[in-house]
């Protein structure tokens, strides 16, 4: 299989502060990986890096073989992100929302006619695809968001906290919609939701102060750290009682 994104000593400075410290990482085409951290762990500024937001202080990161550092406009055709912040217009409709983001992208009218139908049923829009965004519930609203950001068939997604705030029923809903993805689309997400993270990825890479301490496989990070639960693995690597990587163990201390 293709790595989709291959990271090599990926590095951003903030002033005297190093949000993301010299990371590497590969992340293999189709499968979705969960970044986890506590707040400040550096997991935005890595998507921000690699979705061309944000320029890295060093290193470098390859998107389907491509450089962050200086082929960012070929990358931006194939990627995407979908973040809290991400503008849904809430005075329009669930289908003008679709169509403007596909004209803005420059679709013709032919493929945005297709690629807002695969979306509308991809998601079930039917049945709100008229109603003005701002009428809709939190859980359909980060729908609407992520359905946009898929609307020009990206290989990559970004996906900055999915989930946050939304009710569990909510949630459950959106997971469906981001495993229907799986094997397609190539997705990074983070999210404090340790179950959203054992339900969705193949993988989890657990950030702590800029550095990526471990990644695996849900199963590897409950087996290295002896715990029985993701959170517990998860609380373990975060206190930096273990260094992981790979398939091997490192000791830093
Ligand atoms: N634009 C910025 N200017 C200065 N510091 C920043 C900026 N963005 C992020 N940081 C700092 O970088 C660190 C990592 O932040 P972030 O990537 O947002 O973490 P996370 O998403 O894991 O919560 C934090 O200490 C944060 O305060
Ligand atoms: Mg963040």
């Amino acid at each position: 299989m293709e790595k989709a994104i291959v990271i090599k000593n990926l590095r951003k400075e903030f002033g005297l502060k190093v949000a993301v410290r010299d990371i590497s990482l590969e992340v293999e085409e189709g499968s979705i990986i969960s970044l986890l951290g506590v707040n400040g762990a550096g997991k935005t500024t890595t998507i921000r890096m690699l979705s061309g937001l944000s320029k890295p202080t060093g290193g470098d990161a390859f998107i389907f073989g491509k450089s962050i550092r200086n082929e960012m406009n070929e990358i931006k055709n194939i990627s995407n992100l979908s973040t809290q912040e991400t503008a849904v217009a809430p005075n329009l409709t669930v289908l003008e929302n679709l169509e403007f983001m596909a004209e803005l992208y420059g679709l013709s009218a032919q493929e945005v006619r297709a690629q807002v139908d695969k979306i509308i049923q991809m998601f079930s829009f039917e049945e709100v695809k008229n109603q003005k965004a701002k009428t809709l519930s939190g859980g359909w609203q980060r729908k609407v968001s992520i359905g946009m950001a898929l609307i020009t068939a990206p290989k990559i997604l970004y996906l900055d906290e999915p989930t946050l705030g939304l009710d569990v029923l909510a949630r459950r809903e959106l997971w469906k919609d981001i495993e229907s993805l799986k094997g397609e689309v190539t997705i990074v997400l983070t999210t404090h939701y340790m179950e959203e993270a054992e339900h969705l990825s193949d993988c989890v890479a657990v950030m702590v102060n800029g550095e990526i301490k471990a990644c695996g496989s849900v199963e590897e990070l409950k087996v290295l750290t002896a715990a029985d639960s993701l959170e517990n693995a998860f609380v373990s690597i975060a206190q930096n009682q273990i260094a992981y990587s790979g398939n091997e163990l490192t000791d830093t201390l």
